[in-house]
């Protein structure tokens, strides 16, 4: 896993500095915080969610409620942790009042700064967490269900997979073999494998 050099840490911070101060859509009126970014900065993995809930917007880090917790479950399965092994941001930085989905507009006015993200990081791997992540990625019509586990090419030669949002993965508890829990591991362990063959 290679880390950022002092540059690109640098470029990092600036965005960030950008971020605190932005307001280009009404969610800046509504946030306690910008949750910019968490985990670790590295050019290896990157993991995209949605955007920060209540407890998010608390504490200005990502997936730090339930469905945080339940990824960091899953990422320990296979030995991943997020101080060791990935980036993680969301779509938009700022929490969407009541979870609401994030609105067209609100998207394309945060874009930048995720673009910005990906450049700076350049990760090989991108897991695109959930439905929101997905279509702000990925041309494609497709839900979720029908693309989940499947490798894209992705920015600056990356591969990017879709993976289900641990929220969902909440709602559907099942353990059986095909359900979304099992499919989830399915996943987990192919990434585990692509990540050990990349340098
Ligand atoms: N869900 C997300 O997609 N992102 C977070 O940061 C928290 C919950």
């Amino acid at each position: 896993m290679t880390l950022l050099t002092e540059q690109e840490n640098k470029e990092l911070d600036k965005i960030k500095e950008k971020c605190l101060h932005c307001q280009k859509c009404p969610l800046s009126k509504t946030r306690t915080n910008i949750v910019f970014s968490g985990g670790i900065p590295n050019h290896k993995m990157m993991l995209i969610g949605e955007a920060p809930g209540f407890y998010e917007d608390q504490k200005g880090e990502p997936f730090v409620g339930k469905a945080g917790q339940l990824l960091d479950k899953i990422l320990a399965s296979v030995g991943f942790s997020r101080n060791e092994h990935l980036y993680i941001c969301n779509t938009l930085k700022c929490r969407p009042p009541e979870n609401r989905d994030p609105l067209p507009e609100e998207k394309e006015a945060c874009k930048e700064y995720l673009e910005a993200q990906i450049n700076i990081l350049k990760p090989r791997i991108i897991l695109l967490c959930g439905r929101v992540a997905v279509q702000s990625m990925l041309d494609t019509k497709q839900g979720i269900i029908k693309i989940r586990g499947k490798w894209f090419e992705g920015p600056n030669f990356s591969k990017m997979m879709p993976i289900y949002h641990p929220s969902y993965l909440l709602r559907n508890d099942s353990r059986e073999k095909g359900s979304p829990k099992w499919q989830m591991w399915q996943d987990i362990q192919e990434i585990r494998r692509v990540y050990d063959l990349m340098d």
